[in-house]
């Protein structure tokens, strides 16, 4: 059984699909902790209720990012985990914290990377007047929301959208993605080629959403 580790920040449905794809698809893999970094964190209850153990590790008691990560770090390491998944988690990670997890931490991106790195990624895609965007499941690497690509959604953008549309149309693509990627990583499907993710079967690491 592989050992997953979940951090979140706030709502945590993506954190949800993993877990639900994980117990219907009996994965052999168990989702020991879900961790966030503040304590109102709305995803935590759910993990409660399912029997999972939480932490909250909540940076705004540590002066340093350094102290935060190792706090951070410690908190994940006691649950021994094979793979770290980051899941709505937002917080920037040093790169001592991320040279640790190496190969073996995933976070998902509500943009087609290599477009819209940071913030505010579907405000920035309606004004850039993208026709198509979507969701980014990757490997994290040290450079922010970077790292080899696991696998992507593409979504239309329709003409009248506002953020919030656009987004729930983004969003409802992550939580196919994700769990897709985890189940991947788990079953050890994934290889990590001259920085370009191979599935080792060539399944299509590509979903387009109407
Ligand atoms: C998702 O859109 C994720 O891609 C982004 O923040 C949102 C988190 O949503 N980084 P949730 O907490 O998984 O519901």
């Amino acid at each position: 059984m592989k050992r997953i580790v979940i951090l979140i920040s706030g709502r945590g449905s993506n954190m949800e699909a993993i877990v639900r794809r994980c117990a219907q698809e009996r994965w052999p893999a168990q989702i020991v902790a879900v961790l966030a970094n503040r304590p109102q964190a709305a995803g935590l209850a759910f993990a409660r209720e399912h029997g999972i153990a939480t932490a909250v590790v909540d940076h705004q008691r540590f002066s340093t990012r350094a102290a935060f990560d190792a706090a951070l770090a410690e908190t994940i390491d006691a649950h021994r985990p094979d793979l770290v998944a980051l899941a709505g988690f937002m917080r920037i990670l040093g790169d001592t914290f991320v040279r640790r997890y190496a190969g073996r931490m995933l976070n998902i991106h509500p943009s087609l990377l290599p477009a819209f790195p940071g913030l505010h990624t579907h405000r920035r895609a309606l004004e850039a007047g993208c026709k198509v965007s979507g969701a980014t499941v990757h490997f994290v690497t040290p450079e922010l929301d970077h790292g080899p690509i696991v696998i992507q959604s593409v979504v239309p953008v329709q003409p009248d959208d506002s953020e919030d549309t656009l987004a729930a149309r983004v969003l409802a693509s992550e939580h196919r993605i994700y769990p897709q990627a985890v189940q991947w990583f788990v079953q050890g499907q994934l290889r990590i080629e001259d920085g370009v993710v191979r599935h080792v079967v060539g399944a299509s690491q590509l979903l387009l959403q109407p």
